[in-house]
């Protein structure tokens, strides 16, 4: 714990191995804290978090409420709807309100990338004691659900101590809109950190081959990569290829709304080519659990059947585990905090 050296987590790019290590160890010493007698800890008490979503959330906005309660954190929600933004207020001067009101940790959604690492800019050179938690910008970096993602593939492969070392060589396959979606760019970080070997695999429209540089040549502004080794990252076309010789297969939802042009001519021939099935399972050599960060298209990206077949699929598990993973980025940040 002591080394952990973040004001802000803005992006899994600048974490290093040391990082997920606490990160998973206290999400697996708070993922049973909703079992004990009261249900909390007395970790943040006193400590004020703003949710922050000027962009629709259900599983990232409540688990982190929740989170915060369980860490006896003071906890307000922000909604668009009914903000004074209706009203011509910038987004700026929304947040700006929150940290006058004394916010300790500022957890913020936006459809627009960066604004979360702008906004950590500003409170570092205002010095402002204020932490930024993104919980998803754009297309950019959605890091609680990466670190999420991690926990719950290291407790499926792992599931007495998980850790870093339970992701090391194992073979995990994303599948479906990889270029609109901040969930498989934070997957990218995370997994291959612990030395997983991942394939994407979608059609160009949703894949473009620079995705193989991802990691190796990080995007302009996430250039700061501590990881010695990484594992590697494949491009497939074929969903059979794809999932040959997988341990663990992640759907992602088709992004309609982050899309500027209709880049799939047919739901139907793209569900029929990547779509998610016992049938298409069938191509993996053995039996392999299937993970969706959610909300879920059904008949899209993966089938009626298998969203409610708990035998295969972690959704439920992914949902459950984002409780005590944003407890664990939420109390890593508010121990920096001055009195
Ligand atoms: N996975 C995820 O971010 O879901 P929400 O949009 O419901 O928060």
């Amino acid at each position: 714990m002591n080394n952990w050296k973040h004001n802000h987590v803005l992006d899994l790019s600048t974490f290093s191995l040391e990082d997920y290590k606490t990160v998973l160890e206290l999400t697996t010493r708070f993922k049973d804290v909703h079992k004990s007698s009261s249900r909390k800890l007395p970790s943040l008490h006193g400590r004020l978090i703003a949710n922050l979503f000027f962009e629709p959330s259900t599983r990232t906005r409540t688990s982190f409420e929740l989170a915060a309660k369980r860490l006896s954190a003071d906890v307000q929600n922000f909604s668009v709807s009914s903000s004074s933004l209706s009203k011509g207020e910038t987004p700026l001067d929304t947040i700006l309100t929150y940290i006058s009101m004394g916010a300790d940790i500022l957890v913020i959604r936006h459809e627009s990338t960066n604004v979360p690492a702008e906004l950590a800019n500003y409170v570092d050179i205002n010095n402002i004691n204020t932490s930024i938690l993104n919980a998803g910008d754009g297309f950019h970096s959605h890091p609680s659900q990466g670190l999420l993602d991690l926990f719950t593939l290291a407790t499926f492969f792992n599931p007495n101590e998980p850790s870093t070392n339970s992701l090391l060589n194992k073979k995990i396959t994303i599948v479906g809109d990889i270029l609109h979606s901040r969930v498989a760019r934070s997957n990218l970080w995370a997994l291959t950190a612990c030395g997983a070997e991942v394939t994407l695999c979608g059609p160009p429209s949703l894949l473009p081959e620079e995705f193989i540089d991802f990691v190796q040549n990080p995007p302009l502004g996430q250039n700061f990569d501590p990881i010695n080794k990484r594992g590697s990252v494949f491009i497939k076309r074929s969903l059979k290829d794809a999932l040959k010789n997988s341990d663990a297969v992640m759907t992602l939802r088709l992004q309609k709304e982050r899309m500027k042009q209709n880049m799939l001519t047919d739901l139907d021939s793209y569900y029929a080519q990547y779509g998610i099935t016992h049938e298409s399972l069938k191509w993996c050599e053995k039996k392999v659990p299937v993970l969706h960060p959610g909300p879920v298209n059904r008949g899209v990206e993966i089938s009626n059947r298998l969203v409610e077949d708990n035998s295969i699929n972690l959704i439920s598990k992914q949902v459950e585990n984002g409780i005590p993973t944003r407890m664990a980025l939420l109390y890593l940040l508010g121990l920096n905090k001055k009195d």
